[in-house]
């Protein structure tokens, strides 16, 4: 059977080789395809079983022309990328790889935290973490390391989940919240790491933002869509002690570097899980899950049940 890994941002170079091992091993064929098109992969996925994907878009063009496709695997997280339903109708099982990269989307919430409380390093007298409280919007696999790394700094830390009970909060030293408004209100960072669904899209605006106490820093990890935009921009505009931070720049990146230079941060792309131990855990993951699926039908991870 034939395994293709399609990655615009590709994998360190080490993963792929372990990619390549876990697929070799079970005496299957590895199609590798990095910085690919979307064309490149609407002609690769045509005779392929399985499909290892990142962030990468697979539409139902894509799930049209995969006729043999019978698995795809975003090695990742979230999977907003895919058309869960074209798949369903295709009778194609889609999984991700919970918590493989996690910590180091985790670790760059505290690089870009630490680097905006110290004003970029421009030499300028800062501010610290420790004492300061610390809201999470989510308590998944990326929340939970948040809230480890986020004890180290001595933070006070806080979280919003609705499908996690208070108890696993509790038993990792963090305090349950119970309503957004309370998030954003009540702590001087809030941490972003919902999913972008029809629930979460601009839900992160104005009065959300603006309710933050004096110095507030929003950090965004998640994804850019959940922002209202320019409900955002007006608050930093109305609001001269408010920062943010994001690994996903908005889609009007440019106005808000233009408009606040010294308050804002977006990575050129995003690079949360871009090390190479997440592309390693992920992606050796998503090789043996897309095996044990086309083997024996293992779905454990199955996303459009
Ligand atoms: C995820 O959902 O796992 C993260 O956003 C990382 O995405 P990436 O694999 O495109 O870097």
């Amino acid at each position: 059977m034939k395994i293709l890994v399609f990655t615009e941002k590709p994998f360190a170079p080490a993963a792929v080789k372990a990619i390549q091992n876990v697929i070799d091993a079970a005496g299957e064929d590895m199609v590798l395809l990095e910085r690919g098109t979307r064309e490149d992969l609407l002609k690769a996925v045509a005779d392929v079983d399985g499909l290892i994907v990142r962030s990468d878009i697979v539409d139902a063009e894509v799930i049209q022309a995969g006729k043999n496709l019978k698995v795809i695997v975003r090695a990742g997280a979230g999977y907003d990328n895919i058309d869960l339903k074209a798949a369903t109708e295709h009778g194609i099982c889609v999984m991700n790889t919970p918590g493989q990269n996690s910590n180091a989307v985790a670790e760059l919430v505290f690089g870009m935290i630490v680097m905006m409380c110290r004003n970029k390093y421009n030499g300028t007298s800062g501010s610290e973490l420790k004492g300061k409280s610390l809201g999470i919007y989510a308590f998944g696999q990326v929340g939970r390391n948040v809230a480890r790394i986020a004890a180290g700094f001595g933070m006070e830390i806080k979280a919003l989940d609705l499908f996690v009970p208070d108890e696993v909060m509790i038993q990792q030293g963090v305090t349950p919240v119970h309503e957004v408004k309370a998030l954003f209100s009540e702590n001087d960072f809030v941490s972003l790491h919902i999913p972008a669904t029809p629930e979460t899209k601009n839900s992160i605006g104005y009065d959300l933002v603006m309710s933050m106490p004096k110095n507030g820093v929003l950090v965004n990890t998640a994804r850019k869509e959940v922002i209202d935009e320019d409900g955002l921009l007006k608050a930093l505009e109305q609001r001269p002690d408010l920062r943010y931070v994001s690994d996903i720049k908005p889609a009007n990146w440019e106005e808000f570097e233009k408009r606040f230079a010294d308050r804002v941060f977006f990575t050129p792309k995003k690079m949360g899980a871009q090390t190479a131990e997440a592309n390693f855990n992920a992606g050796v993951a998503a090789a043996e899950q897309a095996i044990a699926y086309l083997r024996d039908g293992w779905n454990k991870y199955q996303v459009n049940k």
